[in-house]
């Protein structure tokens, strides 16, 4: 605090009263002064000093004023200085806490401008990403199937032979087998309580007694397709059925432009009495109309799949020449989209469905082919090399 010379905070003259009037008039000077003292204190430390300086037990002025003024006072005066001293010190009282209370706001003001949000300011841009090319044909594929009563399930991609063929109408020996071969587990954990891996024979492949054994045999596999998941719904639950199944799936080939060993299936089942091959049609040609545009034609030809009887290839007129001929369709007009067909009765055998009453059909779709052909891209591997160049043009 700034201390002004005249104060008698430094220097209390005595009292030279001889009068009650002089006696005020001693203090209204004295009064005056605290006031200005009290002017300089616009700090925490400056009030500090001034709280002391008059109010200080030792050496306070009214200490002074109490021991230099009061005390020795005549008798005559006592009782005007006292008055006096009592109405001076309630004065410095509530003029300090006045002081104080002003210098605390005045401090909370500058903190508050210090620490003040500007909230105007542009924030940080985050990208944020877009959604994987192959999520986006999920999510299409879902749409559309959703739309016509079916729902999502999901299953293994650990998948036992009984699943992943055999309840499928493959047996061991069948040669459909030969173009699914896999990759095969002995997982400890896939013969439950014993715990042991079970026999393998040959490349990895299952021995006979465990593949040809039951659902929960060893050993395990990563699925090749996502039609076990059609045995896997019709052993859960009785007709009718209408679900599809996005998921994983994993096969020994080599990688090219339309080849992963790993991709993504999405499997369609419906099951009901009086599924006929036109609501399979009407279905399959729904489907490819919404998901590739009104404009594409489609077309049946015969296939073999040894879960489905009929069995077909899903074509479509190519969606880059219109039908008309050109490269990717090798002039013929036509792409090939999926494999589908009507399930064979005998895999209802394999989960104690009546095939005299209940008829449906399946498909399988790969999304990493449907995709390419939606957005024209040349090469599957694309997919998966993370390169934001090729990602972005999907944001
Ligand atoms: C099957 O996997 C059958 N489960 C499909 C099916 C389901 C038929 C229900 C009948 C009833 P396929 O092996 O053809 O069929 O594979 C289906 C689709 O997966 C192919 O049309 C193709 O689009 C895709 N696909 C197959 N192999 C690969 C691969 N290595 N990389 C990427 N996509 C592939």
């Amino acid at each position: 605090m700034e201390t002004n010379p005249t104060s008698p905070a430094r220097f209390l003259p005595p009292l030279d009263s001889t009068t009650p009037e002089r006696v005020a008039a001693q203090f209204g000077e004295l009064r005056a002064q605290f006031d200005q003292d009290a002017g300089l204190a616009t700090d925490e430390n400056g009030w500090k000093a001034l709280r002391d300086a008059w109010l200080g037990r030792k050496s306070g002025v009214l200490t002074r004023v109490t021991e230099n003024w009061l005390k020795p006072a005549p008798p005559e005066l006592k009782r005007a200085v006292g008055q006096a001293l009592n109405v001076l010190k309630a004065h410095v009282e509530a003029a300090l806490e006045e002081r104080r209370a002003a210098i605390q706001a005045a401090a909370d003001q500058a903190a508050l401008a210090r620490e003040r949000k500007d909230l105007s300011l542009p924030g940080v841009v985050r990208p944020i990403g877009s959604r994987h090319p192959l999520r986006q044909t999920f999510e299409e594929i879902e749409r559309i199937f959703l739309s016509l009563g079916y729902s999502v399930v999901a299953g293994p991609e650990m998948e036992t032979p009984y699943y992943n063929f055999e309840a499928l109408n493959i047996p061991e020996h069948h040669p459909a087998r030969d173009n699914m071969d896999t990759f095969y587990m002995a997982a400890p954990f896939a013969n439950g309580a014993q715990g042991k891996p079970s026999a393998t024979s040959g490349q990895g492949k299952p021995s006979s007694a465990s593949a040809q054994g039951k659902p929960d045999a060893a050993p395990l596999l990563l699925r090749t397709h996502t039609s076990p998941m059609q045995i896997r719904a019709m052993e859960k639950q009785p007709p009718p059925v209408r679900i599809i199944v996005p998921g994983k799936v994993y096969r020994r080939d080599n990688p090219d432009a339309t080849h992963g060993f790993m991709f993504h299936q999405i499997e369609g089942l419906a099951v009901d009495t009086d599924i006929t091959f036109c609501d399979f049609k009407g279905t399959v040609e729904y489907f490819v109309r919404e998901f590739l545009g009104p404009k594409v034609k489609t077309r049946l030809r015969p296939s073999y799949f040894p879960f489905t009887e009929p069995s077909v290839e899903v074509d479509a007129t190519c969606v880059f020449c219109g039908g008309k001929g050109c490269n990717v369709c090798k002039q013929s007009g036509w792409i090939e989209l999926f494999g589908a067909g009507m399930v064979d009765p005998a895999v209802y055998g394999f989960v104690n469905y009546d095939a005299k009453k209940y008829s449906g059909f399946a498909f399988g779709l790969g999304v990493e082919r449907l995709t390419q052909l939606k957005y024209n891209i040349n090469d599957l591997q694309l997919y998966f090399q993370n390169d934001v160049r090729f990602l972005r043009q999907f944001a």
